[in-house]
């Protein structure tokens, strides 16, 4: 894949991120993820390639813009590269809603098919970092991951920190996790951000654990695949027509463990931009005529990480003061 795609579409994740965060602590979660998917819908077609979203805002009977199928990009020259989308326009809708830490706007590439095409429905999910690839499954038990994952970073349980959803469903997990003396980070929302910091050593984070959306799931995968952290995933139905409907997206297997190849096969590039502040990335800050985000943007090729400060001028680019 042209490396000069991940630097392409950070302006996308960017625009998105400049869009919703005006909508910031106004409470109104819905508006700010219309401005998101409006703004990144509009960017992606300023960029010549043809983009199919294979993880979007949902099927298309439920999403006006950016829905799963939604073909995108300005695909001009005949040669124009064929890429799959995994995107979350405002991952923590409540999150930015409520004015509270770590919502970002997201964006997963890979070459055509190589993203499950996961649907609308909960995933269970273990994310962990580097260090700790094939230490973790879902196969085992919650103790026998700590303790593969403290062996794999040469620590103690109680010296783990492990990140989880902050629901009634987590209970038991929680309990099994405190019982064995790791620490616990519980979040509102946001899980594709804790899964990514289970990979950055300055987070502090070692491991992600419990349910949550199987959209998120595919683009953490791909995010990890960047970093060469480790992500095991599996589809949780709590009803007949959740089941049904994976059954017609081409879900062969109910009951399969995905591994992160599954969910994100072979080259994959990622780009986030924060839209409140995080643990990851700083949130944007606008100034008089203009702001500053943050953004980080990821090959799984190269390995390489970067994160890029982009001060932006709202009187030479007036499409971005969305006033
Ligand atoms: P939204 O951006 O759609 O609000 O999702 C936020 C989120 O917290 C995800 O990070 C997480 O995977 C999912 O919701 C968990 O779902 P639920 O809130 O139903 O437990």
């Amino acid at each position: 894949m042209n490396r000069n795609f991940a630097l392409e579409f950070v302006r996308v994740s960017e625009a998105a991120a400049l869009a919703s965060a005006r909508w910031m602590g106004r409470g109104e979660k819905n508006s700010a993820d219309r401005a998101a998917v409006e703004a990144m819908r509009k960017a992606f077609d300023t960029i010549d390639f043809h983009g199919v979203v294979k993880i979007g805002e949902g099927e298309r009977d439920k999403a006006p813009m950016l829905y799963i199928g939604e073909k995108v990009g300005k695909g001009l020259c005949s040669g124009s590269k064929k890429l799959d989308l995994a995107l979350d326009p405002l991952e923590g809708t409540s999150i930015c809603a409520s004015g509270g830490m770590n919502a970002l706007s997201v964006i997963a590439i890979a070459e055509e098919g190589n993203f499950l095409h996961a649907p609308d429905v909960y995933m269970e999910k273990i994310a962990v970092g580097p260090k700790a690839v094939g230490a973790v499954s879902l196969q085992n038990t919650v103790a026998q991951n700590l303790h593969n994952v403290a062996e794999a970073k040469r620590c103690s349980i109680k010296d783990l920190t492990v990140v989880v959803l902050d629901r009634p469903r987590h209970e038991k997990i929680i309990s099994e996790i405190r019982e064995l003396g790791a620490r616990i980070w519980l979040i509102g929302d946001g899980d594709v951000q804790a899964a990514i910091a289970t990979a950055m050593e300055q987070s502090g984070v070692d491991i992600l654990m419990g349910v949550g959306g199987a959209p998120e799931g595919v683009i953490s995968a791909a995010a990890l695949k960047c970093i060469g952290g480790d992500f095991c995933g599996r589809l949780v139905f709590h009803n007949e027509d959740s089941r049904s409907r994976a059954l017609l997206m081409g879900i062969k297997d109910l009951n399969r463990n995905y591994s992160i190849d599954d969910l994100a096969a072979g080259n994959v590039m990622f780009c986030a931009t924060g839209v409140t502040d995080g643990s990851l990335l700083k949130g944007v800050k606008f100034f008089g005529g203009g702001a500053r985000t943050h953004s980080l943007v990821m090959r799984s090729e190269t390995g390489t990480v970067r994160f890029i400060e982009t001060s932006h001028n709202f009187e030479k680019k007036p499409n971005y003061n969305f006033i």
